[in-house]
């Protein structure tokens, strides 16, 4: 079995600073790179920054920046958000870095060589914030304003010479590809998007821009510069070190298994993409999931409507965990959801410190008066205990079923149910009036101290350093967490010694 797992975000534009819509993309990606590796595979998980194109060079020109400079700064705050939200990235990609320009230079090259580039001209609508060409069925006059219908974003009319992708002929093996890998793109409701799109016909796609300069220049034409949607999503293969196909991080990690990301850059990484790659002989990535947005009141997040919601702030204010716990259980993954201080609030009180914090400081606690702080010797396992730990091993499978499938809110519904069973099993086991029956009481703390490290291991990819002062206590580190050890019952050795545990989630008083 190939035990590689390459996964990336988007790589995002640096004209503005980062806002709750990009540390979601970057959290759920997060997520499944520390369940992955947690599950032993060897991960490449990949973010960076998207900086060519006329939407970077216009908002650098209003600041009166040289562009690169301009991507400098901005380009940083994204990789410090990187830090802040504590991404387990393996490599953060700058499309102006020359490592990049080669594989692009090289993918052109390849796309020229092979017939599917030609010049002629483009006339049409373009927007600049999307960077994307519309026809003129997906736009519409509102009060003279052009506009795309489904973005909302201006269009304005664009008449040059353009190198065009010859995508028409890609519509039927795209249509076959996406049948034979009926996973490609998900979810269903997207993948269906995509097809019926692609079924009503594909144009050849404008591939180069003449009438501004910030880009990559056409190798054999330095009066255009390639498109930048071409330029951005060769970033996948760039990190990789493509074109040098020997290279071991190109044999291990490409294709891709998981291109994680918004709903609205679908079409070019379920059509555009596929359709560059499979004309350059190069594997398709195995996957596309195209998650919702996080709407600020009703709307999506953008600078130009004013509703941004600065992930900092709240982070400030609740902490990143509690973010992070937030965006992945309360959004149904695929969907559009929204953040609110009131349901943000609760979720942290319910789930963060009614339910785990206090599971895991009451039985700690127990553990601590009466059992000296020591993972205790045991008698057998009743019934009641056996039940509950074997939970984990009777779930084990769908469990990972849920990791591959991006099942991300089942993954988390189960986590919840046993949190409850967990502290439910503690109240009805009374393990404080078994003081005459020591070794049964002992055999309730070893069971309870078990849930807490089974559960705090599927925790620790959407709560990763709360989870890790929690194994922490139980000697288990971060590098030597193994999913499979869920399965077992009896992995906490006698005598083991617990270290104390700070509060994990403070409550926080509500308004009614
Ligand atoms: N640069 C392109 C991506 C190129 S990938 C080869 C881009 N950048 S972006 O900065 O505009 O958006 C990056 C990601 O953030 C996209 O997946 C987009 O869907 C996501 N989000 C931007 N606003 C969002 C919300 N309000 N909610 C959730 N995600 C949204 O597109």
């Amino acid at each position: 079995m190939n035990k590689n797992y390459y996964i990336t975000t988007p790589i995002y534009y640096p004209s503005a600073k980062p806002h709750m819509g990009h540390a979601y993309s970057s959290i759920i990606a997060d997520f499944f790179a520390r369940l992955k590796r947690i599950q032993g595979f060897n991960v490449y998980f990949l973010t960076g920054t998207d900086e060519h194109g006329q939407k970077i060079q216009r908002a650098a020109e209003k600041k009166k920046m040289d562009p690169l400079i301009f991507c400098d700064e901005i380009s940083k705050t994204f990789r410090d958000l990187s830090d802040t939200l504590n991404l387990s990235n393996n490599d953060f990609i700058r499309t102006t870095e020359t490592r990049h320009a080669i594989s692009v230079e090289n993918l052109w090259n390849i796309l020229e060589k092979k017939g599917e580039i030609y010049l002629s001209k483009y006339s049409g609508w373009y927007s600049v914030s999307d960077e994307a060409f519309y026809s003129e069925n997906e736009i519409e006059d509102l009060n003279g304003t052009k506009k795309s219908i489904t973005s909302g974003s201006k269009v304005e009319w664009v008449e040059e010479e353009s190198y065009f992708f010859r995508l028409s002929n890609w519509q039927d093996k795209l249509i076959d590809f996406y049948d034979k890998n009926p996973d490609f793109i998900l979810p269903e409701t997207r993948k269906n998007e995509v097809v019926s799109f692609v079924k009503s016909g594909l144009k050849d796609l404008s591939v180069s821009r003449k009438s501004f300069n910030w880009g990559i220049k056409v190798p054999s034409n330095k009066d255009h510069v390639i498109y930048v949607w071409l330029d951005a999503l060769t970033n996948y293969l760039s990190a990789l070190n493509y074109p040098n196909k020997s290279d071991n991080l190109y044999k291990s990690f490409w294709p891709a298994d998981l291109h994680l990301i918004g709903k609205d850059i679908l079409r070019f990484h379920a059509i555009y993409w596929p359709a560059f790659l499979l004309a350059a002989d190069i594997d398709p990535p195995k996957r596309v999931f195209g998650h919702g947005w996080i709407l600020s009141g009703d709307e999506k997040m953008s600078k130009s409507k004013g509703n941004i919601l600065d992930p900092l702030e709240i982070i400030d204010t609740y902490g990143l965990d509690p973010l992070r716990y937030y965006l992945i259980k309360e959004v149904s993954f695929g969907n559009d959801g929204n953040i609110s201080q009131d349901k943000l609030e609760s979720c942290i009180n319910s789930d963060l410190a009614n339910n785990y914090g206090n599971l895991c400081q009451r039985v700690l606690a127990f553990c601590d008066k009466n059992a000296n702080s020591e993972v205790p010797d045991i008698a057998t396992f009743t019934d009641d205990d056996k039940l509950i730990l074997d939970q984990y091993s009777n779930h084990y499978d769908n469990l990972i079923k849920y990791s591959d499938n991006q099942d991300v809110n089942l993954y988390i519904n189960f986590i919840v149910e046993q949190l409850f069973a967990a502290n439910k099993y503690f109240n009805d086991q009374e393990p404080w009036k078994k003081k005459n029956d020591k070794l049964r009481m002992n055999t309730i703390i070893y069971v309870a101290l078990e849930l807490i490290r089974k559960v705090t291991i599927l925790l620790y990819p959407i709560i990763p350093s709360s989870s890790l002062k929690v194994l922490k206590i139980l000697h288990i580190k971060e590098d030597k967490i193994d999913f499979e050890t869920i399965k077992d019952n009896n992995y906490l050795k006698k005598g083991l010694k617990l270290s104390k545990l700070d509060i994990l989630f403070k409550k926080i008083e509500q308004n009614d």
